[in-house]
């Protein structure tokens, strides 16, 4: 089996390359990629991409994931999330091909109440949300054989994540502000990329499987909680931290460009009982990460 990867160097995208190895060859490719064209924001050359490679799967890991920036940058949010998706789906149908893809829970308005399930009515909050939402009904118009998996508050040992901005604000600073009136749970990118590979695995051998599906870890926590977390992980490892005091704020105290969903939780039970899946609590895949950079950073 041949896979294209797109996004390979993104949180998920990393992190695909290992768990979509044992399935078959992977073509895996970023926007710089030279081989062939794996720019989200060229269309017409990523399509011409996927006539030459011909794969039996396409992995969509790439995305503007910029939330506030896309309120300005709009066009290309859109062209990212949106009309190269448009592509992908309608170049998959093509050739008979697969298209795995990712979304968000901010497809949502983030009404409080019980977590998203799959049948919930979308209503984006942001432009970001918008693009992505719309990058979903492309996939569903032209492309049968599709998983989307929609996620949320995605961290990854590499590169840059909340728990690492918080863990360095604390050794700097004795008090701080963290928001506590949004409410999901952090979902690991290893988590994510290891339940695609078992959920692509059993689609190709039942492709009644095909659809979207809600992607978390389990459980439930705010900003607040979550860097709570991190301290107290952090401390029980014998980290010094200058902070004192970690004050809850809500959303407004903190203005951004683009507004957040404040209930960002999604009802995972469809991905679970279709595949036979215990999604693990949020708690156990940020302590691992935390394990990672502490030991790297110590
Ligand atoms: N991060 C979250 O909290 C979150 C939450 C819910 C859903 N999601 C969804 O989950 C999926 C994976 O997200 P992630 O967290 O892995 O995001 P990420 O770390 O920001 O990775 C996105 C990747 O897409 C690449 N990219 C951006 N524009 C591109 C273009 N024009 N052509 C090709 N590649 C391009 C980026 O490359 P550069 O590094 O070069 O920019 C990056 O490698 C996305 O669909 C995202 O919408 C993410």
């Amino acid at each position: 089996m041949h896979i294209l990867l797109l996004g390979k160097n993104g949180q998920v995208g990393w992190e695909l390359q290992r768990a979509l190895a044992p399935l078959g060859t992977v073509t895996a490719l970023s926007r710089e990629s030279q081989s062939q064209c794996g720019d989200l924001s060229c269309p017409e050359a990523l399509a011409g991409t996927i006539r030459a490679l011909k794969p039996d799967v396409i992995v969509n890991a790439a995305a503007y994931t910029a939330v506030d920036k896309a309120e300005t940058e709009r066009e290309q949010a859109q062209l990212v999330n949106t009309t190269s998706v448009e592509v992908l789906a309608k170049e998959a149908a093509a050739i008979g091909a697969w298209l795995v893809h990712y979304s968000t829970d901010y497809v949502f308005n983030g009404a409080d109440g019980p977590p998203w399930s799959e049948q919930d009515a979308t209503s984006p909050l942001n432009h970001y949300g918008a693009t992505k939402l719309a990058g979903e009904q492309a996939v569903l118009a032209h492309c049968p054989q599709h998983l989307i998996f929609r996620t949320s508050w995605v961290y990854a040992a590499r590169g840059n994540n909340f728990a690492k901005t918080m863990l360095h604000l604390a050794r700097e600073h004795s008090e701080l502000n963290v928001i506590s009136d949004q409410v999901g749970a952090p979902t690991g990118a290893e988590l994510i990329a290891d339940v695609t590979a078992h959920a692509l695995r059993m689609a190709l051998q039942q492709p009644s499987l095909a659809g979207i599906y809600h992607l978390a870890a389990s459980g439930e926590t705010s900003w607040h909680g979550y860097a709570g977390f991190v301290f107290e992980q952090a401390r029980s490892r014998g980290i010094e931290l200058a902070l004192q005091t970690c004050s809850a704020i809500s959303s407004a105290q903190w203005p951004v460009p683009a507004k957040r969903p404040l209930n960002s939780r999604l009802d995972c039970s469809k991905l679970e009982e279709s595949f036979g899946l215990t999604l693990p609590h949020w708690q156990q895949g940020v302590a691992r990460m935390l394990t990672e950079i502490l030991e790297q950073t110590h």
